[in-house]
């Protein structure tokens, strides 16, 4: 299996690659990428370099991706070469582009935060006259960690994104008043056998997924049939193939009751979904392995009551090593993953899962290990 990029996501799909026997060969960014420190076939490439990229794909049978950056016209030169893509061009695109996202959704009826593509001021001004300031303002593609995503109080604030839109313009949407947030994951193979995990809440700090807490504490039942219901809709009209996860904000309808809308996709392993590895009988990286090869699923079933998953972000401490000797030490019950990504201020470098029946406690001991990893805290 080749996967496009050699990021953590990369990386975390190979000990369940090793485990099922199945080899990976990763398109990485570097030498070093993370993903490339522990796949033995990690040749170099541009993910956007169409000969590059066509090469590689040559030399596996079937190819996913690592993040959704591979431009449209190097999916289609892979389409026309006969490679099997898993997810496809067509059904990645709503991943790649939030406007063909918001169209698509907002055809199958699935709820949206009002939205509208903004070429101009008067534009976003029309759109601000509806909906009030502030408005989110997004560029349609290659946004992450909330770069790519801003709150506007005026026009003139969005005077240089604006300048710099393409024809395609940007996405307005409603700044939604959400109870908290929330996402939807599963998977889905090419034979249409889907599988899917229990709903989780997403904490995100400056724009950041810093905390996942699954299952979502709280939630209401008949909202968690509902979203998980959403999902599986989603995955089956847009023909994804692999993970998906649905990325979600909890609001109130009118009468008080629970509801939701959607605000996006992404067709690959997400954060949302860390926990998988320790607190579920399937990983999200196993799923998606078997998806992609269209063999049968695995049970997404928890293995425990609760299992809080926290992001450890770059901080001031170059080396993390002696921090997590002392965090062995001190909490034997606790999943370190680090990814082999130089330390880099706000960087995602790891997680840490922590499993158990008493969640106020797992979200403490969570926390206070990606702190003290992080620097934040030193005992
Ligand atoms: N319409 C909205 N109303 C309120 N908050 C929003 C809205 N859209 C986005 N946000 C906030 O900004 C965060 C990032 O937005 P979004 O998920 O669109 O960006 P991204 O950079 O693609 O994120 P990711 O880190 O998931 O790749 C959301 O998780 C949410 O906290
Ligand atoms: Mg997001």
């Amino acid at each position: 299996m080749g996967i496009i990029g050699g990021g953590q996501l990369a990386r975390m799909a190979q000990p369940p690659a090793i485990n099922l026997g199945i080899t990976l060969s990763v398109l990485a960014e570097a030498d070093d990428a993370s993903a490339a420190q522990v796949v033995p076939s990690s040749p170099v490439g541009e993910h956007t370099d169409t000969e590059r990229v066509r090469e590689f794909a040559r030399g596996v049978d079937v190819v996913t991706f690592d993040h959704e950056h591979v431009p449209a016209e190097v999916l289609a030169a892979l389409e026309s070469d006969g490679v099997v893509l898993h997810p496809s061009p067509a059904a990645l695109a709503h991943a790649q582009d939030k406007l063909r996202m918001r169209r698509r959704l907002t055809d199958l009826g699935i709820p949206c935060p009002a939205w509208a593509a903004v070429h101009d001021a008067a534009e976003l001004e029309a759109f601000a006259a509806e909906h009030g300031w502030p408005v989110v303002l997004k560029t349609p593609r290659g946004g992450y960690d909330g770069k790519g995503v801003r709150l506007v109080r005026s026009a003139d604030e969005a005077a240089d994104w604006l300048g710099r839109a393409d024809a395609d313009g940007l996405l307005a949407e409603e700044a939604v008043d959400f109870r908290r947030e929330l996402a939807v994951l599963l998977a889905r193979s090419p034979s249409g056998q889907a599988a899917v995990w229990p709903v989780v809440e997403t904490v995100q700090t400056e724009g950041i997924c810093t905390e996942v807490l699954a299952p979502a504490p709280g939630l209401d039942p008949d909202l968690a049939a509902r979203l998980s219901e959403a999902g599986l809709r989603i995955a089956g009209e847009l023909g994804v193939t692999g993970v998906l996860a649905v990325e979600v904000f909890e609001t109130r309808a009118p009468d008080g009751q629970p509801t939701y809308v959607v605000n996006e996709l992404a067709m690959r392993p997400h954060n949302s979904g860390h926990w998988t590895i320790d607190g579920s009988v399937t990983s999200q990286f196993e799923q998606h392995l078997r998806a992609v090869l269209d063999l049968p699923l695995g049970d997404p079933s928890p293995r425990d009551r609760w299992t809080v998953m926290a992001n450890v972000l770059g901080g001031d401490f170059p080396d993390l090593y002696p921090a997590y000797r002392h965090l062995m030490a001190r909490d034997p019950g606790l999943k370190i993953h680090l990814y082999g990504k130089d330390v880099r201020p706000g960087r995602k470098i790891g997680h840490v899962d922590v499993s158990g029946s008493d969640l106020p406690e797992l979200r403490e001991r969570a926390q206070h290990a990606a702190d003290y990893l992080q620097g934040v805290v030193t005992e």
